[in-house]
């Protein structure tokens, strides 16, 4: 095993390089401050692993997403929601005796407690989707307190994964003054969210199986991302021992930011914008192109994908294919490829190394299946669920983390004297 060396002070210090299964490589700084006084300084933590994991692989250089080791490309081809959320959770894709149990537990536990439900009636009707969904997941330890400890992780797990769409749902009825709709057992998970969502107890609801099919790609394409701001959250409030809902509360937080998650809301306004300013892309490629103007394409960028996100090329290829199946055009999709197309060959984007990410395609398409703008986060949080899941059970079953405590460097005062009121 090979090591770093590091010279400070005139005294040389050795550390313990790792290297991932992927050959990422790392050196070990558990000892740094003990051995030499000194702490890392990375803000963002842009060089900065937080821990060891083995759910999800990214290749920023090669575009390469793998959940669990099977690559976005065949996940988003093959599977179905459900298989992904156990996959990326426990490890495994299950067979089809585990799939039949996991997806019957699955809609068994959609219900959302009764009384959960008046709670929705106390938000004021411009609430956004995000606040409501953070307060809720969070209430779950609240009625249900048995999911709440280590030993009943399991519970947890799937009371979560069951109820968030229940709730993000009837969040969405609920704000429109409308009866809310209860999950069937007959219906996939995406079926059953799209009921909630659309349907009326007065009446049938024929679920689209095209959009049945493209809610659960965007599911899927969401559904991880190793360390990203959101994750990071949960693995830190989750490394003090807090309850799987509190811990994914805060990750929900963290989401909703426009540099994170929030994102896909910030890119359809941003679309509608350039639509209701005659469609003048090329102005708005100026604009992000000067620091001044505090212009960012939003939809654009990555922390790590420096070539291309694969998520943005199966999402944008899945636009032209959902509107055409569904038999729409959207002038804003029009919109977002010139700006595409113009950036690519742009010198400050190629520079950069800024492409489409994940948010810049996925809006057109919860758009065409009539999700509104303010609950796009929300769809974003319901496919990141099993990920930010499996990062806490990883964190609190299989790795014992302690607790995250960084560090910092002081650059405030030196100590001074107290000063007297009459005498300041
Ligand atoms: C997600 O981490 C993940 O994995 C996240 C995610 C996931 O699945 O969890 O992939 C989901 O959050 C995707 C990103 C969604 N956010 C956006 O689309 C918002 C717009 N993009 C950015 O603000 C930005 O690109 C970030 C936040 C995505 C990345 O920020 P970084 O890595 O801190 O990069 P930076 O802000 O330091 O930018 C580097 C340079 C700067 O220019 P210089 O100072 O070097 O001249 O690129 C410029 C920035 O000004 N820049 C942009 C830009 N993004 C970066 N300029 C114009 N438009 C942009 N979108």
């Amino acid at each position: 095993m090979s090591s770093a060396k590091l010279i400070l002070d005139g005294q040389e210090h050795e550390f313990r390089v790792i290297v991932g299964t992927e050959g990422e490589k790392a050196f070990d700084i558990t000892s740094l401050r003990s051995a030499t006084g000194y702490i890392t300084l990375d803000p963002g933590y842009a060089n900065t692993g937080s821990c060891e994991s083995a759910i999800t692989f990214i290749d920023g250089e090669k575009g390469i997403l793998r959940y669990r080791g099977y690559p976005i490309e065949q996940l988003a081809a093959a599977a179905r929601f459900p298989e992904v959320c156990h996959l990326l959770i426990y490890g495994h894709l299950p067979n089809r005796e585990e799939l039949i149990e996991w997806r019957r537990q699955l809609t068994l536990n959609s219900y959302a407690h009764e009384t959960m439900i008046n709670v929705f009636d106390h938000y004021p009707p411009h609430a956004h989707p995000m606040a409501i969904l953070s307060a809720m997941i969070s209430s779950l330890s609240a009625f249900y307190p048995e999911a709440n400890t280590p030993e009943t992780l399991d519970l947890a797990i799937m009371y979560l994964l069951a109820k968030a769409k229940t709730l993000a749902a009837y969040s969405y009825k609920k704000s429109r003054g409308e009866p809310i709709m209860y999950p069937l057992a007959e219906l996939s998970y995406a079926a059953n969210f799209l009921r909630m969502m659309f349907g009326h107890p007065a009446e049938p609801y024929e679920v689209s199986p095209v959009i049945e099919r493209a809610l659960d790609l965007l599911l899927i394409i969401h559904a991880d991302h190793e360390q990203n701001c959101s994750t990071s959250t949960v693995r830190m409030v989750g490394s003090s021992q807090a309850n799987l809902f509190a811990a994914v509360s805060a990750g929900i937080c963290a989401l909703w930011g426009p540099l994170h998650g929030g994102a896909n809301q910030a890119v359809i306004e941003m679309l509608e914008n350039i639509e209701a300013d005659g469609g003048d892309y090329k102005k708005y490629i100026q604009m992000a192109k000067d620091k001044q103007s505090g212009f960012r394409l939003m939809g654009f960028g990555h922390r790590v994908y420096k070539n291309f996100d694969p998520r943005a090329r199966i999402l944008k290829k899945a636009c032209d294919d959902v509107l055409s199946e569904m038999g729409v055009s959207d002038p804003l999709l029009d919109i977002a490829k010139h700006l595409e197309e113009a950036a690519l060959k742009d010198e400050f984007f190629i520079e950069r190394k800024l492409y489409p990410n994940v948010d810049f395609y996925s809006g057109i398409i919860y758009r065409a299946i009539g999700i509104p703008t303010n609950m796009f986060t929300v769809m974003f949080a319901l496919g990141r669920m099993p990920g930010w899941i499996a990062h806490y059970r990883e964190m609190r079953l299989e790795r014992g983390e302690r607790i995250h405590r960084p560090r910092q460097v002081y650059t405030g005062e030196n100590v001074r004297k107290w000063i007297p009121l009459d005498e300041r």
